[in-house]
């Protein structure tokens, strides 16, 4: 099932064409990388898929209620907030539920309320709900949850209730992937989250990512990461996107097989050009009625020719 779908986008930057006539589709629980060189609008094209900025033009699809997460290469974090904090700000409706379940706790306790027993039922009820629901959650785990993808990303334990604004640029990067990982979104954006990430902590999100139970794509230039994780790859090359059916090395062998491909396409293309080319000056250096209709024929049967542009073959793969 399509979870997340781009049609015919196009972007432009002044004259800058970045994004042109895009199509992009990503199935339930696919987990897809997308390469391309510096400046090939890898950032511009999530940006477009969160929503963050528009497209000149197309369409974009998202499957109902679907939640999609974002790690962008600029971090947004809470400066003054300590990193434990700020992480579990993404259990806040949980942190809601427990206080709530504090005040119940006390008012069910509470022998005035015990006499008015229409009042005492339903605080009875929604304790009940409240704590099902809560548990449901995870909410006795959400803390350990929480410090283990934190330490497993390299967050010294003692380094919790630190302010974010007293953290290195790696740190914080740890932080924010830290908070995306625990939302939990049904689509990840990870715009080259292993920048700053030791081995360690690089492996522990290797591991998390390829067991996530969702639907991910990576920009990473990290070939073995994203080979240990994606499925399928998306080239953005001349402001288009060519799609691979596997992962990072699948991408380059199949790359090279599709490029050598086009070369002979190319070649044999050129060859029957020339030789339409030699013919069309040959009937027309005879300078007869005949020979410029058959030069006009040959001329005609040129122009029809769907030109396959030149493949870039010495160029580095992305
Ligand atoms: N807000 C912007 N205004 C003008 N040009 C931009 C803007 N954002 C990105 N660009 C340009 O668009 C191109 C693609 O950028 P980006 O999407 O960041 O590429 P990538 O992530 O693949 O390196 C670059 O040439 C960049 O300079
Ligand atoms: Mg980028």
């Amino acid at each position: 099932m399509t979870i997340v779908s781009l049609k015919n986008i196009s972007k432009s930057y002044g004259i800058d064409v970045i994004l042109k006539d895009i199509n992009l589709t990503l199935n339930e629980n696919e987990k897809a990388g997308l390469v391309g060189i510096n400046g090939a609008g890898k950032s511009t094209l999530f940006k477009i898929l969160y929503g963050q900025i528009k497209p000149d033009s197309g369409e974009i699809y998202i499957m109902k209620d679907k939640k999609i997460g974002y790690l962008s290469q600029s971090l947004d974090l809470d400066e003054d907030e300590t990193i434990f904090k700020e992480v579990m700000k993404v259990f806040q409706e949980i942190k809601d539920m427990e206080k709530r379940l504090h005040e119940l706790e006390k008012l069910i306790a509470d022998p005035k309320n015990i006499k008015d027993e229409d009042y005492h039922n339903k605080l009875l009820s929604e304790y009940g709900y409240l704590q099902e629901e809560y548990e449901r959650r995870n909410g006795y785990s959400c803390e350990s949850y929480a410090k283990g993808v934190l330490i497993g990303l390299g967050v010294l334990e003692e380094d919790f209730n630190k302010e974010i604004k007293y953290l290195s640029g790696g740190q914080k990067t740890r932080v924010a992937l830290s908070k995306m990982l625990l939302s939990s979104p049904d689509i990840l954006l990870l715009d080259e989250p292993t920048n700053h990430l030791d081995l360690s902590a690089l492996s522990y999100l290797e591991n998390f990512l390829k067991d996530y139970r969702g639907t991910i794509l990576i920009i990473s230039h990290d070939r073995y990461f994203l080979d240990q994780i994606t499925t399928k790859t998306f080239e953005l090359k001349d402001g288009m996107i060519e799609e691979y059916d596997g992962n990072y090395s699948f991408y380059i062998s199949e790359r090279r097989k599709r490029t050598e491909q086009r070369t002979k396409e190319y070649d044999l293309q050129q060859t029957e050009i020339k030789r339409l080319e030699g013919i069309i000056e040959k009937y027309r250096s005879f300078n007869r009625e005949k020979s410029i209709k058959q030069a006009e024929s040959r001329e005609k049967q040129l122009s029809k020719i769907e030109r396959i542009d030149k493949p870039s073959s010495l160029e580095k793969a992305a």
